[in-house]
């Protein structure tokens, strides 16, 4: 059984409790996973000065401030495999800032890449943060894949765990150990579906433009700087040179040890916990964005009560245009959902 059960009351403080006890009751339940110190795994991306660790290498930190943000990319690309860390995002005043944790390979295939994203959104204060995930495959930059989603906790109070579990039949997104999206490969999609090895990343930067109420509110640097934690990073899967010849026949081990590890099982409790996040806390699919998209894209699953709680336009409150512009960060194209509805 999942790590979440979220309880009929409109208010937070009572699903909070509850959540808390079917936390402490399934422990047993939690990943099986080895973690990794920073050194084992990752490098310095960007950002010199904002990137501190901790003396034994534990816990990263980076920092936003009027001159830069900063990230961190895994040493290795991977041929699949298993995405985590513990992440503690800035609190307060936070809008205009995006923490993005997300596999790329747009360093390597400029054209063609592919990506699996969280980004996390952040907002004035007394607003909560929100986030999306998306994904592109071969280049597919025309086509966001966009889900929008509000959390059932504070993320800048403590650590949660964030993961991204990507096979060839499958990717699926988590927040602790309930799965939020779970995209399964069609046929049909052809390039769209991440097919290429691909590196881990871990970024704070201003994005001001996009991140909050669709660009209407800016970064403050009067609360800089913007302080996110990492710790307890997880990097399994099929370490691959990208250039290499496909396919990996060497990945075939790993594919299938990470195919018997705990979090490529969807059960049915998880399942459940699935449905009850998306019904409860996502507020935008482009799977239901029929403006963008008249017909839905070959993955989506289109589900009766989503679709008539969203009607037309994918989003729960019209939050006006839908001409998303390029955004670039570190070399990442975006063309993001343009409005949040203001929540
Ligand atoms: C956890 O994973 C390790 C390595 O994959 C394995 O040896 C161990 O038996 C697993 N433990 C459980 C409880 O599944
Ligand atoms: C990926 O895109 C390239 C360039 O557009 C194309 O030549 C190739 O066939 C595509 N691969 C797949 C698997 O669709």
């Amino acid at each position: 059984m999942g790590c979440l059960n979220f309880s009929p009351s409109k208010t937070l403080a009572p699903s909070f409790l509850l959540l808390l006890l079917f936390c402490i009751t399934n422990i047993a339940e939690a990943f099986n996973f080895t973690t990794i110190s920073f050194d084992e795994g990752f490098s310095h991306l960007f950002g010199d000065g904002n990137l501190v660790r901790s003396p034994d290498g534990q816990n990263v930190r980076l920092l936003l401030d009027r001159y830069t943000g900063a990230g961190f990319i895994s040493s290795s690309m991977y041929n699949h495999g298993f995405f985590s860390a513990l992440i503690k995002l800035p609190a307060d005043y936070t809008a205009g800032i995006c923490v993005a944790f997300y596999t790329s390979n747009a360093d390597v295939f400029e054209k063609t890449h592919d990506e699996l994203d969280f980004e996390f959104l952040g907002n004035v204060a007394g607003k909560p943060w929100r986030f999306q995930t998306n994904f592109y495959g071969n280049g597919s930059t025309s086509r966001g894949r966009e889900e929008r989603y509000r959390l059932w906790f504070d993320p800048s109070k403590e650590f949660h765990r964030y993961s991204i579990l990507w096979t060839s039949r499958n990717i699926i997104f988590y927040i602790d150990e309930v799965p939020i999206r779970e995209v399964i490969r069609k046929e049909e999609m052809g390039g769209d579906y991440p097919s290429k090895p691909m590196a881990l990343y871990a970024t704070i930067w201003d994005a001001s433009n996009w991140a909050t109420n669709g660009g209407k509110v800016k970064a403050n640097y009067k609360y800089a700087p913007f302080v996110s934690d990492y710790k307890d990073l997880v990097l399994e899967g099929c370490p691959v040179d990208p250039i290499e010849e496909f396919p990996f026949s060497a990945c075939y081990e790993s594919d299938s040890r990470i195919a018997n590890k705990d979090y490529s099982a969807v059960t049915p409790s998880r399942r459940a916990a699935m449905r009850k996040f998306r019904q409860r806390f996502m507020y935008y699919s482009y799977c239901y964005d029929t403006i963008r998209y008249p017909v839905p894209p070959p993955e989506c699953v289109i589900v009766h009560d989503e679709q008539r709680r969203f009607k037309d336009t994918g989003r729960l409150k019209f939050g006006g245009s839908h001409k998303g512009q390029k955004r670039h960060s570190r070399g990442r194209s975006r063309t993001p959902v343009s409005e949040d509805p203001d929540i």
